[in-house]
């Protein structure tokens, strides 16, 4: 199965023209489907940059949502807008949503954005203040305490999500890809090529990570392949003999993919 795998790819930074082109070369590449790891867009404008990609594709599209389909909103409000898009449009698939899905009789797909947890590295040393903490409702006037409380909260229902859905689809699928947004491993949380223990609390989902190791130790016949994104900086690890990570890089007004065949 011929996968186009997109992340990171930012629509705000483009021009309509810049849009169009993108989706014309994706367009070319005729996929079966399409894995969209979040930060596709912001809050304002995310409904449309969505139907827009599958308006051009014309193929299921899986999605996951990152920090930046969140700002200039509140997560609360996005994810009802989210569903009711998924809704009216029967190529929109949100991953939080609809649970593991078949993509052939070996391969299942589960996902969830995951947010920087707060678990890695040391959240109190890091000075590192996130653009996300001045422009997402729910972070807007939070004390450093209850920002962290939030990001572990969150952090802890994306591993709830992936724990569940994983061991679902590793009872029946030889391989599960698991879609995120932010890696849930430190060894690829790279900033600008190099690990940055000021971001790590940040840009990784320990929470998450720490759940997907274990249930990739209890199904040790089952093949686990992690995409993520976020960091805008390219990494891959093995983290167990079933398990890899991979983090996609990007760059901000030049939109990539990658293609992957299953
Ligand atoms: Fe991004
Ligand atoms: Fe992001």
């Amino acid at each position: 199965m011929k996968l186009l795998w997109l992340i990171d790819i930012h629509f705000d930074f483009l021009s309509r023209p810049q849009r169009a082109a993108f989706l014309a070369r994706l367009a070319v590449q005729a996929p079966q489907a399409v894995l969209l790891g979040g930060d596709l867009s912001i809050a304002p404008r995310l409904a449309e940059d969505l139907k827009s990609i599958g308006d051009a594709l014309l193929v299921p599209l899986y999605f996951v949502l990152g920090n930046h389909d969140f700002y200039y909103g509140s997560i609360e409000k996005i994810c009802r807008q989210v569903r009711r898009v998924c809704h009216q449009r029967k190529e929109l698939f949100w991953l939080e949503d609809t649970g593991c899905v078949p993509l052939t009789n070996e391969v299942a797909l589960v996902g969830h954005g995951c947010w920087g947890d707060g678990r890695a590295g040391d959240c109190w040393w890091s000075s590192l203040e996130l653009i996300d903490f001045f422009v997402i409702k729910e972070f807007k006037a939070l004390d450093k305490g209850r920002r962290l409380q939030l990001m572990n909260r969150l952090g802890d229902e994306a591993a709830d999500h992936l724990g569940r859905l994983c061991r679902e689809a590793a009872c029946y699928y030889r391989r599960v890809i698991v879609l995120t947004h932010v890696a849930p491993f430190f060894e690829t949380c790279l900033h600008e090529g190099r690990s940055d223990p000021e971001g790590l609390p940040f840009f990784c989902c320990q929470s998450a990570g720490e759940t997907l190791r274990e249930v990739a130790m209890e199904f040790p016949a089952v093949a686990f392949t992690v995409l993520s994104g976020n960091t805008h900086s390219p990494a891959y690890h093995q983290i167990l003999p079933n398990l890899e990570s991979r983090v996609s890089g990007a760059r901000y007004y030049d939109s990539g993919f990658a293609l992957l065949e299953y």
